[in-house]
């Protein structure tokens, strides 16, 4: 094939020893969507090699999924009778301390940028999980730890390279030629309008961080884990200080079995007193009376460490890859039009402890964990059409991540229960907008997804679709079309 002869990367093709490695999506926990079958995996190693694997897929028609870390949650980067472009392999970083810029090509993972960042002593915003693909967090949104403070993936974008559905490769900048691209791509770019080959992103200085964490029994005591969710949400959910910052999760404790509710919090002063000005400022958390505590000083680096306690549980539940049955994961995530009421925070609480199997005990049931991820600080000091991520005047994203083994019946049970909590039990204080990066086989039909992550923006995007990839050489099953009723 001439195409291959002209790669620098390699291909795999269906039927090669190597395929049911290339095949399978790089993920550690989740092999869910590991059955399907593409033509081909090419493993790019330059834009050259990107912008020919797209033209070879567009001239024979073929479906074309890029992947980059491969963690999509409805596996979008694997694609039926399809041409995967894997970046994987294009993982060059050159760090521009003076502008405070990293260039990054897009197989990028968080854990790629950190350590190459580390030795200038540079941070950059980023989400949990070291192998996630920098490419599919920023081409959704991207939330982090400090987003409060920084914004999100998309607003630490400074530039992207992309190759388009013809086969050129072309910047996209907030200024430039492609300024529309570059806004439809900033939360709309997961698959629709070319493929990302690399960006440039924003770094900063790296800080220390002072951590604080707390914990409560939930299942002893759900209207305590109420009040703590409701004290979060009236006291410190967009309020200043930007340098604090707060995450409630939920999780099964692995040594007592506990159903946690664990309140995170990093607060990013420096200063001389900050442990004194840190232990004041969680005093109404710990007036809540929590059963422990704790306060640690740490690199930003290992914020990514924080939630060591909870993933280490998920991992000793996960069996080594390639072992029947595998580990499945299924997550749904809404964002809550605040403010909510003390009986509603209940019924978030009773909702979660409603998990119908034994959290701690994987030999035949499942893992679930839950958490808050909130729209505060800088993210909402962007307008919500500024960039196609539109969620920026909401409270936070309430999540739950179920995991669970591939073994018959399981899938539908974990997908009915998430699908009565948010679909019965919390529907009347959701605001019926969803993170484009936890899609949802959920949402049906696909209009119903698009108005869901996209709201107010669909339409530009529609346009933007009918302007680059008009013939749809991208497309997927949650994709943009270049057509739709009542856009044009
Ligand atoms: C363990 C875990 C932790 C996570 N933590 C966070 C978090 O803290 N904050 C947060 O915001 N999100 C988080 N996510 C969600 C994550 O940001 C999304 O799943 C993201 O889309 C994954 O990107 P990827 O490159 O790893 O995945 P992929 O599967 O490679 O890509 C995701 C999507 O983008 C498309 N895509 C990939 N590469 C390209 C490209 N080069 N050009 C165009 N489209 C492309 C794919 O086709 C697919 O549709 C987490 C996910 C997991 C599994
Ligand atoms: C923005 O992109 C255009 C091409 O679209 C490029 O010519 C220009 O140099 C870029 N601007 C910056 C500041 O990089
Ligand atoms: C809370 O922090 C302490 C100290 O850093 C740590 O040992 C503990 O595991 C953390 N608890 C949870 C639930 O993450
Ligand atoms: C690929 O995924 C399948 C399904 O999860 C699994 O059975 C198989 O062992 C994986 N193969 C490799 C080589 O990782
Ligand atoms: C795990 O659950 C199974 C039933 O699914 C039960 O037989 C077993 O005793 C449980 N193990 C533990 C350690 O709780």
């Amino acid at each position: 094939m001439l195409f291959i002869n002209s790669l620098a990367g390699t291909v795999v093709l269906l039927g090669q020893p190597q395929y049911a490695h290339a095949r399978n999506l790089t993920q550690n926990v989740n092999m869910m969507y590991n059955y399907r079958q593409p033509l081909m995996v090419v493993y790019c190693s330059s834009g050259q090699d990107v912008a020919a694997a797209v033209a070879f897929a567009a001239q024979r028609r073929l479906p074309l999924c890029p992947r980059a870390g491969g963690h999509d949650s409805i596996g979008a980067s694997i694609c039926e009778g399809g041409v995967v472009v894997d970046v994987s392999g294009m993982t060059q970083i050159n760090v521009l301390p003076e502008r405070g810029e990293a260039v990054l090509e897009a197989g990028v993972r968080f854990s790629d940028l950190t350590a190459a960042l580390e030795p200038h002593g540079m941070a950059a915003l980023q989400g949990d999980c070291a192998d996630v693909g920098i490419a599919g967090y920023t081409l959704g949104g991207g939330w982090g730890k400090l987003s409060k403070s920084k914004g999100l993936g998309v607003d630490n974008v400074v530039s992207y390279t992309v190759a388009l559905a013809d086969g050129s490769l072309v910047v996209a900048n907030e200024t430039g030629e492609y300024a529309d691209l570059f806004w439809a791509m900033r939360g709309g770019g997961h698959q629709n309008f070319g493929v990302l080959t690399g960006l440039t992103y924003k770094v900063f200085p790296q800080v220390e961080v002072l951590t604080y964490n707390a914990t409560w029994d939930a299942a002893a005591s759900p209207r305590r884990a109420a009040e703590v969710l409701l004290t979060w949400q009236d006291r410190y959910l967009n309020k200043p200080p930007r340098a604090l910052s707060l995450y409630p999760h939920f999780y099964a404790d692995k040594s007592t079995g506990q159903q946690l509710l664990v309140m995170y919090v990093i607060y990013t002063n420096e200063g001389p007193g900050a442990e004194a000005e840190l232990k004041r400022l969680v005093r109404p958390l710990e007036k809540l009376r929590p059963q422990s505590s704790a306060m640690q000083r740490i690199p930003a680096a290992q914020l990514e460490d924080l939630m060591d306690a909870l993933e280490d549980t998920i991992h000793d539940a996960s069996p080594p890859i390639g072992v029947q049955p595998a580990l499945w994961e299924l997550k749904l995530g809404q964002y809550v039009a605040w403010r909510l009421t003390l009986e509603q925070m209940r019924g978030i609480v009773d909702g979660w402890l409603s998990w119908p199997a034994f959290p701690n005990n994987y030999s035949g049931s499942a893992f679930t964990y839950a958490y808050f991820e909130g729209v505060e600080g800088a993210i909402v000091d962007v307008e919500a059409d500024a960039t196609a991520y539109v969620h920026r005047s909401v409270g936070f994203d309430l999540v739950v991540d179920t995991f669970f083994l591939s073994e018959a019946g399981n899938a539908e049970a974990a997908q009915a229960w998430l699908d009565e909590l948010y679909g019965d039990h919390w529907a009347s204080f959701l605001s019926g907008q969803a993170y484009q990066n936890y899609a949802s086989d959920s949402y049906q039909p696909r209009r119903r997804a698009l108005e869901m992550y996209f709201g107010s923006n669909l339409c530009r995007l529609v346009a933007a679709k009918r302007k680059y990839d008009p013939t749809q050489v991208l497309s997927s099953e949650q994709g943009v079309p270049p057509q739709l009723a009542g856009c044009d």
